[in-house]
């Protein structure tokens, strides 16, 4: 069986003002008519995965119940951190939680917030990834890259695999790389995107996370130890959560592993880092603009304009904007500009 194991723990910065610390872009339908958290749980439906097992800040709880309540996914296993602590310990919780049902379980790391258009090809990928997985491998999926952004892993593949098909070696993996560094992957050509979704034994991993960064495991187990069970939650011990050093998997096991193995895929795959994301998978206009909501625009092109409980939002003779109106923030900036967000984001923490 795959476990599939859902990480919601983000807060979407870059998506604001839609995107809120209490309610953040996976649980909004921003991509799709249903929010894109119940959209990943819905890709791992079928005979061959066992229930998912979500892995959540424990602020978004009753919201995370209740949508999938709505889509109607029973079973699932929803474990609360107290706090959050980057991907590394919340995977390495959710291998806890297999192995406690499942000694050779295999897990399914997926983000909560990614559009995938080709199911089909995301399925297929799976099952060659799930070879390899059950041999002892901790495999990536691999993305051809479009652009040297520095807010992905970058995988360089190696020799194919003679006893599982579709499946590489990693030669490297090089998580978060600065921009000259990305444009020499991009002018290399042998380096792919890490899709962030990640297939692997729940004991395999534990083992090299054990060898390669011993102090997030013993919390993490004393964190899961010490978990209670309240209504349908688990929640996860505080003060030993609190000990987990904030690492992601990328850094923690990824990029030093050598059990990395990777299948290429095309599906369609997006991140939803950021408006222009949106604006790129949305449909269009003639005029290459997305309208949403209570809008207008006159003499407009290749803009993204949304206020769906905003006032009535109007733009005219500006190009390639992204025009975002919520009932008490509004965002104006454009596309080329649209990552700084986050330091809007940022601002407003600091003035609490
Ligand atoms: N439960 C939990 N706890 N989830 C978390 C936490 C946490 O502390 N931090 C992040 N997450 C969730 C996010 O909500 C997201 O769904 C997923 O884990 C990945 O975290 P991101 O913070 O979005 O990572 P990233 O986008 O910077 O980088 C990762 O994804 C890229 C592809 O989108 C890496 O895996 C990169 O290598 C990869 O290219
Ligand atoms: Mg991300």
């Amino acid at each position: 069986h795959i476990h599939p194991v859902i990480l919601s723990g983000g807060v979407g910065s870059r998506l604001w003002p839609m995107s809120r610390a209490l309610y953040p872009k996976q649980l909004l339908p921003l991509a799709e008519q249903e929010p894109m958290l119940t959209a990943t749980v819905r890709r791992t439906c079928g005979p061959e995965f066992a229930a998912p097992i979500l892995v959540c800040n424990e602020a978004h709880r009753f919201i995370i119940a209740e949508q999938l309540r709505l889509q109607g996914v029973k079973g699932a296993s929803i474990i609360l951190e107290p706090i959050g602590r980057n991907t590394a310990p919340a995977v390495a919780v959710a291998a806890l939680a297999v192995l406690a049902k499942d000694p050779d379980g295999l897990m399914l790391v997926m983000p909560s917030d990614h559009v995938i258009g080709k199911l089909e090809a995301f399925h297929q990928a799976i099952g060659l990834a799930a070879q390899a997985a059950a041999g002892g491998k901790l495999v990536t999926f691999g993305i051809t890259p479009t652009a040297p952004e520095t807010g992905y892993g970058y995988i360089r593949a190696g020799e194919a695999s003679a006893q599982w098909p579709g499946v590489h070696a990693v030669e490297r993996f090089v998580e978060k790389p600065d921009r000259k560094t990305a444009e020499g992957f991009l002018a290399d050509g042998g380096y792919s995107w890490n899709a962030g979704i990640f297939l692997f034994s729940a004991k395999e991993l534990l083992q090299e996370l054990t060898a390669l960064a011993p102090e997030i495991v013993t919390a993490v187990q004393a964190a899961w130890t010490g978990s209670a069970e309240d209504l349908d939650f688990h929640r996860l011990d505080k003060q030993a959560f609190a000990a987990a050093p904030s690492l992601s998997v990328d850094v923690a096991v990824m990029e030093r592993t050598q059990k990395a193995a990777v299948v290429p895929v095309d599906m369609a795959w997006n991140d939803v880092g950021a408006w222009p994301a949106l604006w790129e998978i949305s449909e269009k206009d003639p005029h290459g603009n997305v309208l949403l909501g209570d809008v207008m625009a006159v003499d407009v092109k290749g803009s993204y304009v949304r206020s769906e409980r905003g006032p009535l939002t109007a733009v005219v003779g500006l190009d390639d904007v992204v025009v975002v109106a919520t009932d008490d923030a509004i965002l104006v900036t454009s596309k080329d500009r649209a990552q700084g967000v986050k330091a809007v984001v940022e601002a407003l923490e600091a003035q609490g």
